[in-house]
């Protein structure tokens, strides 16, 4: 986690190697990733980033995409694991139903949990979540989470986000400012270390007790 800006989309980025670190900074596994050839390492990464991207297909089509071997059943637990099913099946003609341009308009949620369906539909190893549920709310966001729990099991989430609520349970928190490292522990490690960490938790904290007296 860390402000807008302090270099969060930058350092995932080095894991597919969309920017290079030099030689032996990032391994996978103990393994420099350059020596793993770049369709193999792509291959088994799920990179969903801030921006999605829709294709002017059907809602299938978007999930499938990268998959297309997949079928129907599990498009749909892709769906589910993503909190939208019960969204795509209100649509028109559900999981036919076009969108983008020449379609049906999603909400920027349905857009991120529809990117989220099709990250985690290629079943792989390493998932990254570059601020994905941002433009969805708390209970959406809550709700992801405890699918994407059973997801998770098993392989290695990279999950950034500026709310707390959403990365306080995860192994290890890495906290970036300026473009750096500034803290890195546990939730509970870096509460005691009463730091940049838990002068934000603090903040957020009193953010949501407002919001919820609003
Ligand atoms: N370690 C770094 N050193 C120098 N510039 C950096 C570093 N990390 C990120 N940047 C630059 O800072 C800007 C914001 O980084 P970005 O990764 O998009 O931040 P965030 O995702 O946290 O909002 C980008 O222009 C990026 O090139
Ligand atoms: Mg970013």
């Amino acid at each position: 986690m860390g402000a807008t800006g302090s270099g969060k989309t930058t350092l995932v980025s080095l894991i597919p190697r969309l920017y290079d670190a030099p030689e032996g900074a990032v391994l996978v596994d103990g393994i420099p990733i350059r020596q793993i050839p770049l369709n193999v390492l792509r291959e088994h990464i799920g990179f969903v980033s801030q921006e999605t991207f829709l294709f002017s297909k059907t809602v299938r089509e978007n999930i499938r995409f990268g998959a297309p071997d997949v079928s129907d059943s599990e498009v749909e637990r892709a769906a589910e694991i993503s909190n939208i099913l019960p969204e795509i099946r209100g649509f028109p003609k559900a999981f036919d139903t076009m969108v983008g341009e020449r379609g049906l308009t999603l909400s920027g949620g349905q857009k991120q949990r529809t990117a989220i369906s099709r990250a985690v539909i290629r079943d792989p190893r390493i998932l990254i979540l570059d601020d994905a549920l941002s433009s969805v709310d708390t209970d959406t966001e809550e709700k992801i989470l405890t699918h994407l729990t059973q997801v998770m099991a098993g392989r290695t989430t990279l999950l950034i986000s500026h709310r707390v609520s959403t990365i306080r349970n995860a192994d290890e928190i890495v906290v970036l400012h300026d473009g750096g490292v500034v803290e890195q522990g546990t939730h509970e490690q870096l509460l005691r270390l009463n730091g940049y960490y838990a002068e934000l938790y603090n903040k957020q904290l009193i953010e949501e007790e407002l919001e919820k007296e609003a």
